[in-house]
């Protein structure tokens, strides 16, 4: 028996840590499909591609080929056969991910591969439009939301963790112009779909999260234990 799990919402609403605490608990793929988005971003800027330039970015990432594979259980990135995994996370990158994920050429690469990987087997798949476009046909849908406040208060913390230097009210802005950026496009927005269970994290540990998202499942799939 195949399950999918999707998770959607917002940026630092939790959903990539919680998403791997279900896979890990279930046994499950964990699919982290902002990651691919973010590849292709990475190949947009080292190709000095404008973002404001649907054609230059359609153009673009007709040269990369993305794939994922999984390396003790975490997920690897592939862009043209290089791990890219540990370039994926600066500002840069989120930035022109979100810019970049409105140009339905960049849209049509990652689905066939997102929705092949969630035939193949078991997966939680997290992004912005799993539950509306991706998979919907999936067994659970999350809409994992927190206020946007909390999501930044977050991220401020996990940047201090790394001794990076951040200004808090900075990285409010970014989230806020890219949960506005990801809420509006014409093409697959982040929204909740009529039939995902909201989940808002702005006062939950990632504990009780993961446990009332396994309580979701549970229940809607009848499963008892584990699966
Ligand atoms: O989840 P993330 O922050 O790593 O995602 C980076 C960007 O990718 C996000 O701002 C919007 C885009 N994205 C998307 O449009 N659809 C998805 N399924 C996942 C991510």
């Amino acid at each position: 028996m195949i399950y999918n799990i999707a998770i959607d919402g917002p940026a630092g609403a939790g959903k990539s840590t919680i998403a791997k605490n279900i896979a890990r608990e279930l046994q499950f793929i964990y699919v982290d499909t902002g990651a691919m988005y973010r590849a292709i971003a990475l190949h947009l800027l080292r190709k000095g591609a404008d973002g404001g330039d649907s054609e230059a970015v359609a153009s673009a990432c007709r040269s990369a080929e993305v794939s994922i594979t999984y390396r003790g259980g975490e997920q690897i990135v592939l862009l043209n056969g290089e791990d890219v995994t540990s370039c994926l996370r600066t500002e840069e990158v989120s930035r022109m991910a979100s810019v970049g994920a409105a140009n339905p050429a960049v849209r049509e690469k990652l689905l066939s591969l997102q929705r092949n990987l969630a035939a193949a087997q078991s997966v939680v798949m997290d992004g912005r439009d799993i539950g509306t476009t991706v998979l919907p046909g999936a067994d659970v849908k999350i809409y994992l939301t927190a206020s946007s406040e909390a999501r930044a208060h977050r991220r401020y913390l996990e940047l201090k963790e790394k001794g990076e230097s951040c200004d808090p009210e900075e990285i409010r802005r970014e989230i806020e112009e890219r949960d506005l950026r990801d809420m509006n496009r014409e093409i697959s927005p982040l929204r909740q779909a009529e039939d995902a269970v909201l989940v808002d994290s702005s006062n939950m540990t990632i504990e009780e999260v993961t446990a009332e998202l396994l309580r979701i499942f549970r229940e809607k799939t009848g499963t008892g234990g584990s699966v």
